[in-house]
């Protein structure tokens, strides 16, 4: 098993709004799955479909079964959802190298701030450029290969929401790319899945959300989930002599559950509590206890 290793990123690639290359499975990125908590179902519906896209599903006619291997994950921030989508590329490397179906799969994260402007076509042309140079490129040998679009509405905002914009043509241009881009890639290179991330789907293009094979939608964490997260977030720490068992992290999480807090947020916790309770607690010559935890959920 390889650790993580980045392709070199030319300057062409840079410049075509690719942020980075990465040879999965690495071996950082298995806790990018294992550690971010979903509703029971999620993970493995994601991996099935990911599989699909990248194995039978994309021999099957498009009309008969029209697969674009779009996957979008939604939800508030700090739901998970980038980390997830790279966990899922890591654990569908895993997958197809184990059963023998492929070496691996190229990680490709897309950076929609990289792209030109919306200024006089530029974007459209670079969105072009993209799907139809550089992704391309990348796939070119038909290896399996994941693009990450992190937060797909700068790429793809709805063009019934730049209605009343100030220049409008050119953001509907380029989504009109993207969707031009998003079709090219589906029929010309079945090895692609794109996943995509946004926190705010309203602001999707509708005719982007059409593509979407499988939409999963990542919310705040259940009382379950978070005393899951917590005792992950403690494990981290070297002496904690804390009961990770006991009713009153339990109760913990029904409190935090009730003010609908966010995963990233309940980690979060886990520091403050470490860095409120003195020198001796934030250097780790004292162990964090119960109360150190509670006195810091009940501060924030
Ligand atoms: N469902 C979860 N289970 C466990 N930990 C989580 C979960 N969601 C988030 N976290 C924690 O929060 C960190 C940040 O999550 P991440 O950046 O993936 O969220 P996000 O949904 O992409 O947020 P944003 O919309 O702000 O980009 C993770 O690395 C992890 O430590
Ligand atoms: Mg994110």
């Amino acid at each position: 098993m390889s650790n993580e290793s980045a392709f070199e990123l030319s300057p062409a690639n840079r410049q075509a709004g690719i942020s980075a290359l990465v040879d999965l499975p690495a071996d950082q990125w298995t806790e990018r799955w294992d550690r971010i908590i979903t509703p029971p179902g999620v993970k493995e519906r994601l991996l099935n479909a990911m599989l699909f896209c990248l194995g039978p599903g994309r021999k099957m006619s498009d009309v008969g079964l029209p697969v674009h291997g779009l996957i979008l994950l939604s939800g508030p921030p700090g739901t998970g959802k980038t980390t997830l989508a790279h966990g899922l590329a890591d654990r569908a490397a895993r997958e197809l190298r184990q059963r023998g179906i492929a070496s691996g799969v190229r990680f490709v994260l897309i950076d929609p701030h990289a792209l030109p402007s919306e200024l006089l076509g530029q974007s459209q042309r670079g969105i072009a450029r993209l799907f139809e140079r550089a992704i391309p490129d990348v796939a070119h040998d038909g290896a399996p290969v994941v693009v990450l679009i992190d937060e797909v509405e700068g790429l793809a905002v709805s063009r019934r929401w730049t209605s009343t914009d100030t220049n409008p043509a050119d953001v509907h241009r380029s989504t009109e790319a993207v969707l031009t881009g998003l079709d090219h890639v589906a029929r010309a290179h079945p090895n692609v899945v794109f996943v995509a991330t946004t926190n705010f789907p309203e602001a999707v293009d509708e005719a982007v959300l059409s593509r979407v094979d499988i939409l999963e939608v990542l919310g705040p964490p259940s009382a379950d989930a978070i005393v899951e997260i917590l005792r992950d977030s403690l494990s981290e720490l070297p002496n904690t002599t804390m009961d990770l068992a006991g009713d009153r992290l339990q109760s913990l999480a029904d409190r935090l559950a009730e003010r609908s807090i966010d995963a990233r947020q309940v980690r979060k916790l886990v520091f403050r509590a470490m860095v409120s309770g003195g020198t001796d607690l934030a250097l780790g010559s004292r162990a964090l206890n119960m109360d150190d935890l509670e006195r810091a959920i009940s501060a924030s």
